[in-house]
């Protein structure tokens, strides 16, 4: 297969072409991306010598381009990461989140259409379902709970699938949406909840807890997500939309204190700060479908994933000392000036 990876160059979508490009040397990856603040080729330092992999900077949003690149390449089946992905972004700033989140996403859709991709699948998230009570531990997402996002990101994903399903269902373009709870490891830019207190931490620097950090996320390991992406493409049914997820809330103020354990810092560091406008309570995922129909299950745990991805990130500072000595400064000065 040939297969075009967008947003390859970001969190997910780089985790997915380090590992993918190893496990199937018989299929051909294309990455393509436009290399926003959260786009890293660094991160795909390891496999740009590989023979089935390529790298093409570029814009999903850029219609003219996007067609002539599937003209020329005639991919089996695109994966679409490419996303503006940070809530906190999307609340100052929502138009960029409706322009490559939804307009982005439309674009690919049409050139599957016009070059009879065989595939596209949409990474989508929990966020789409809006939020659980903290009280209902019984309750969890499924894949048929109605979308109710709350966020300016979370309504632009939602937007997004029921575009997907709309070409499925209007055109029969042959399509799968996966959506996955939150995720944590290698590579992950640290404006997220997990790398930003470990690169706060290890320099014992504050950890900005919003509110009183009783939200609830339900955390996945990049390389779990991954592998289930890599599953649904292969033998997921085409109009059927996949919830993936590993069974691991966790209250913000756990993790967080999970992180100074591993990293033997003390919890004087937390500073409880001005909760985010609109913060979603809980997070929780019913991935029976994915476990049933397609046999996934994840390798990590969380203690097992925490570990590997705060070693990882000791071991790998220069890659996310990088980021935090450029224009991160300002955006985080920007971001939690008023909520001290
Ligand atoms: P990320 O922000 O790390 O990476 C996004 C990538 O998309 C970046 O490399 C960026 O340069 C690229 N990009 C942005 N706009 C583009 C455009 N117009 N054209 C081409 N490339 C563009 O995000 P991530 O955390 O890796 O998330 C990847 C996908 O997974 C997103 O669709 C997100 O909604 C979804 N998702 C993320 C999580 C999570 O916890 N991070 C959970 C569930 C689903
Ligand atoms: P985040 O990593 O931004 O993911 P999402 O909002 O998509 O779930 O945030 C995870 C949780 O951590 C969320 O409840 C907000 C909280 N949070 C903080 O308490 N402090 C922070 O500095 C950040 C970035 C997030």
């Amino acid at each position: 297969m040939k297969i075009l990876v967008t947003g390859g160059a970001g969190f997910i979508g780089g985790n997915f072409c380090l590992t993918m490009v190893n496990e199937h040397p018989e299929d051909e990856y294309v990455c393509l991306d436009l290399l926003t603040y959260a786009g890293n080729l660094e991160t795909l330092a390891s496999i740009q010598d590989k023979k089935n992999f390529r790298f093409i900077r570029g814009d999903i949003r850029d219609r003219e381009f996007i067609y002539r690149l599937f003209e020329e390449e005639q991919f089996d089946a695109v994966i679409n990461f490419a996303a503006e992905t940070h809530v906190d972004r999307s609340i100052e700033e929502p138009d960029v989140f409706v322009s490559t989140n939804v307009m982005g996403v439309q674009v690919l859709l049409d050139a599957c259409r016009k070059y009879q991709t065989k595939r596209f699948h949409q990474v989508s998230t929990d966020e789409v379902y809006g939020d659980l009570p903290l009280d209902r531990p019984d309750l969890l997402f499924r894949e048929d709970t109605p979308l109710h996002a709350s966020s300016p990101y979370s309504a632009s994903k939602a937007s997004a699938d029921l575009l997907v399903l709309a070409y499925y269902r209007t055109f029969g373009l042959p399509v799968t949406i996966s959506r996955c709870s939150n995720n944590y490891g290698p590579y992950q830019f640290p404006e997220k909840l997990i790398p930003l207190m470990i690169a706060r931490a290890t320099a014992d620097e504050s950890l900005p807890v919003y509110g009183e950090g009783l939200n609830v996320r339900d955390w996945l390991h990049v390389y779990d997500h991954n592998t289930a992406i890599d599953l649904i493409v292969r033998n997921g049914r085409e109009g059927e939309v996949y919830n993936i997820g590993g069974h691991n809330e966790k209250a913000n103020i756990d993790v967080v204190k999970t992180i100074l354990r591993q990293l033997g810092k003390p919890e004087s560091l937390i500073h409880f700060v001005k909760d985010r406008p609109g913060h979603d309570l809980r997070y929780a995922m019913d991935p029976t479908k994915l476990e049933t129909e397609l046999g996934w299950k994840p390798v990590y745990n969380f203690d097992t994933g925490m570990k590997q991805t705060i070693d990882w990130y000791l071991e790998n500072r220069e890659w996310w000392e990088h980021i935090i000595s450029g224009d991160y400064k300002n955006y985080y000065a920007r971001m939690y000036k008023d909520r001290q």
